[in-house]
């Protein structure tokens, strides 16, 4: 004979089990996906807008089926491990700077760090908006990444503690670059003394005069409030700097379709927002590095470009079977620019 408390024990443990897996199917059903996106810039850039813009939009368009959590300014990871934390899926998505990528193993990327290979956003946006970005994205199929989209930011400007007008000016600076061995050539082209350096580790070189200059795009400089250890910006425009935003390759062919789909429609609003914040935002940062009255701005003559650009052009050359030469040809074909016509 069971007694009676002992019946109603087990009917209040039945009704229990009975509601805790009523609830279950809806709990699973509604975890978001998370997609951790990490960077190393401040959240006030273009890439840090770009990746929120991405995050809201991507709430918005799942329905909240995806949660994308930004993690900016090297909080995660610094530069070269948030690719293997990628690739590891530790997280999902990144935005490294295009120069970022050689050292993956697909070294035709480095042909965006060419000094003077675009003259400006336009002849850019033929390439990474056209068949030749999208084949070097194609690349990095095999390294278990795939690429979504090109967010600009944008042309370089080159500061030291020292005024640098001519050529000549930049002899013996030793200048952080990012980890390019374009950029490596582009700088010993002109003197300078190179050193390869994590972004997060930058301002604190300049301080305490481990290096003394660096190139940025303006909204890098001002962001990392490079400026206040900086005495002289020089706006040479001498070469472009912008993004991959990218996602681990596994993770993003196993997510359902519809998901998928509603992520590109994402990421392609997000491109047009990131790029034209970018626009503006490095037009910004310029005029506030002026204001701050912490340094100051030269913007070089024509002439005094052109010998700049007459001293770093030979690297296409130098650096052409590193990159493949048809990849820089590819993009003289599109642009029009003639190396030639010097
Ligand atoms: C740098 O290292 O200078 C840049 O790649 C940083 C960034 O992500 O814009």
């Amino acid at each position: 004979m069971i007694s009676r408390d002992a019946t109603s024990l087990l009917r209040r443990s039945l009704l229990t089990l009975a509601a805790s897996a009523a609830l279950l199917p809806t709990a699973f059903a509604q975890a978001p996906i998370v997609i951790k996106f990490s960077h190393v810039v401040a959240v006030d850039t273009p890439k840090g807008k770009g990746a929120e813009f991405f995050a809201k939009r991507a709430a918005e368009l799942t329905k909240g089926r995806v949660k994308v959590e930004v993690y900016p300014n090297s909080q995660l990871y610094k530069d070269k491990e948030e690719m293997e934390a990628l690739q590891l899926g530790s997280v999902q998505m990144l935005a490294p700077s295009l120069s970022k990528f050689a050292p993956l193993g697909v070294k035709e990327f480095e042909v965006f760090d060419l000094p003077f290979i675009f003259d400006g956003y336009d002849d850019l946006h033929k390439i990474t908006q056209g068949p030749v970005g999208a084949s070097l994205l194609k690349k990095l199929e095999t390294r278990g990444i795939t690429g979504l989209a090109y967010w600009d930011n944008g042309f370089k400007v080159m500061s030291a503690n020292k005024p640098l007008k001519f050529v000549e000016d930049y002899k013996g600076v030793k200048m952080r670059i990012q980890s390019s061995k374009v950029l490596d050539a582009q700088m010993r082209a002109i003197g300078v003394v190179p050193q390869v350096m994590a972004f997060s580790e930058t301002y604190q070189a300049l301080q305490t005069g481990v290096v003394d200059g660096t190139e940025n795009p303006p909204s890098n400089l001002f962001t990392q409030k490079m400026h206040e250890v900086q005495k002289h910006v020089s706006v040479t425009n001498h070469g472009y700097l912008g993004y991959a935003v990218v996602v681990n390759k596994k993770f993003w062919d196993g997510l359902p379709a519809d998901i998928r789909a509603a992520l590109t429609k994402a990421m392609a609003e997000s491109t047009k927002v990131a790029d034209d914040i970018a626009f503006q935002d490095n037009q910004d940062a310029l005029a506030k590095v002026k204001a701050s009255g912490k340094t100051t701005v030269y913007t070089p003559t024509n002439a005094e470009r052109f010998l700049l650009k007459k001293a770093m052009v030979p690297v296409h050359k130098q650096m052409a079977s590193r990159i493949g030469d048809d990849t820089i040809q590819e993009i003289y074909k599109v642009t029009g620019f003639d190396p030639t016509k010097l």
